[in-house]
């Protein structure tokens, strides 16, 4: 199939899509299938201009009534941005983008289509989020050029489309939630959003891997990608931001799910804390950059064992890759036979460490896992494991120090250049620095 950006023409009869006109479709032999699609001119004659001209995009934003969803956009809604928010069913996409178009059409028009609810399903939930401002317009339809007409007539400056599964097109014959047939609304309602100047969310049932709908195509169309995770029987949810093109993607909103919809936790940074038991073997605490901003985190480690053949591992928020490369460097380096035992590792609360900067917690919870000797409950460690057994410094330590003193802990085991560089900087807490994992463990576990 050609390219679809540049596609004028398409097969109303199997979705061929070309830049050229022909009687017969090349890809079905339908003759007279092949039509000219609407709208794909070019959104505007190309000429240079002078860039300063250009209006700045960040002076244009504006709130979605939620801080915490505002710093994983960037700074709020940019107008003509199309998002992708993508999630489990179920978890609350619906709502969230409920509360925020109650709020954006406190201000100005806004255009919410669902083809999954109807008028009065979304009016029973619209009631308990909260007052429903005159310039909040419904749509219930599952038709794609209907969207597109709601989004013509009313210009609204946020529309919301409920869900991308659900929409169908009339030109093409695939069914809805096809993956064809969602890439295509994608476009379609992203290229109308620019130029109407809407910002514009799509709900898509789709996981961080894909696995749902398998549209991960979709992502390369829309300006942002977020994802509202969280276990359907807890009540937190989190707002991680995958992509933006107009702002930092990594960042991460934390909120509950309550009796009036998603509330934001307001200092998140030790909310994942708060049902930790202290003294109990396996269990350490980091402090981690999730996107700009520091968390405390647990990082739990269980490893039952040994086993004869080869051994389950579990790890859920690490990357495997590097739980694999800790484990091996406590092999050979420290000493620990962890190679015949079983591990399972978890982030407490469904954070997810990428850093490298949570090696030597992982190192430090296995160790204390497998010796079964608890780590003391105020100490926090973070460092870079080196496969030569070194520890390596980290980024951000000084902030990390400060941010994990505001919540009592007092003890900090980090790679030796680390601790250097926070010196006596911060008040009242007991820096150690290490040059190695065995000297850590050794720290750590009190041996
Ligand atoms: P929903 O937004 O419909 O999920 P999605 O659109 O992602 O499929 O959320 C559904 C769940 O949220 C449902 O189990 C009910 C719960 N919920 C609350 O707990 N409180 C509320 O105020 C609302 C509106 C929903
Ligand atoms: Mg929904």
């Amino acid at each position: 199939m050609a390219s679809s950006r540049f596609s004028r023409f398409f097969c109303r009869r199997c979705g061929w899509q070309g830049t050229g006109w022909f009687g017969r479709c090349p890809e079905c032999g339908e003759w007279g299938g092949v039509a000219e699609r609407e709208g794909t001119r070019p959104l505007s004659e190309a000429s240079p201009r002078p860039l300063a001209e250009a209006s700045s995009l960040s002076a244009r934003r504006f709130s979605t009534g939620f801080p915490e969803v505002d710093r994983v956009l960037g700074g709020g809604l940019v107008p003509g941005a199309s998002i992708l928010l993508g999630g489990d069913p179920g978890i609350g996409k619906s709502t969230l983008l409920l509360q925020i178009a109650l709020h954006v059409s406190r201000e100005a028009k806004v255009l919410y289509a669902s083809g999954e609810e109807s008028a009065e399903q979304v009016r029973l939930r619209a009631d308990r989020l909260g007052p429903i401002p005159e310039n909040l317009y419904f749509l219930a339809t599952s038709r794609l050029e209907a969207v597109e007409r709601g989004l013509e007539e009313l210009s609204p400056i946020l529309g919301v489309v409920d869900s991308l599964q659900t929409l169908e097109a009339e030109e093409v014959a695939v069914p809805a939630g096809s993956v064809a047939q969602v890439a295509r609304a994608a476009q379609r309602l992203s290229r109308l959003a620019k130029e109407k100047g809407s910002a514009l969310f799509l709900i898509g049932h789709i996981t961080k891997s894909g696995v749902l709908a398998g549209p991960k195509t979709v992502e390369h169309v829309v300006d942002v990608v977020l994802y509202l995770q969280g276990d359907r029987f807890s009540s937190h949810r989190l707002l991680r931001g995958a992509k933006n093109r107009f702002g930092p993607a990594g960042e991460v909103g934390v909120f509950t799910m309550g009796e009036r919809g998603l509330e934001e936790v307001p200092s998140p940074a030790a909310f994942f804390l708060r049902e930790r038991i202290p003294e109990v073997s396996g269990s350490v605490v980091t402090c981690s950059f999730q996107g700009s901003r520091p968390f405390m985190v647990e990082v739990q480690a269980l490893l039952p064992g040994p086993v004869y053949g080869s051994p389950r591992r579990v790890a859920s928020g690490l990357d495997p890759r590097r739980v694999a490369l800790v484990l091996a460097v406590l092999e050979k380096r420290v000493g620990l036979k962890v190679g015949q035992h079983e591990a399972y590792f978890k982030v407490v609360g469904g954070l997810e460490l990428e850093e490298p900067a949570a090696d030597l917690a992982v190192a430090v919870a296995t160790a204390s896992a497998l010796r079964d000797v608890p780590v003391d409950p105020r100490c926090v460690l973070a460092g870079e494991v080196g496969l030569g057994g070194e520890l390596r410094g980290i980024p951000h330590v000084l902030a990390r120090v400060a941010e994990a003193s505001r919540y009592g802990f007092r003890r900090f085991l980090l790679p030796r250049e680390n601790a250097l560089e926070v010196g006596d900087r911060v008040e009242g807490v007991e820096i150690r620095g290490l040059s190695t994992l065995r000297e850590a463990v050794e720290v750590a576990l009190g041996a």
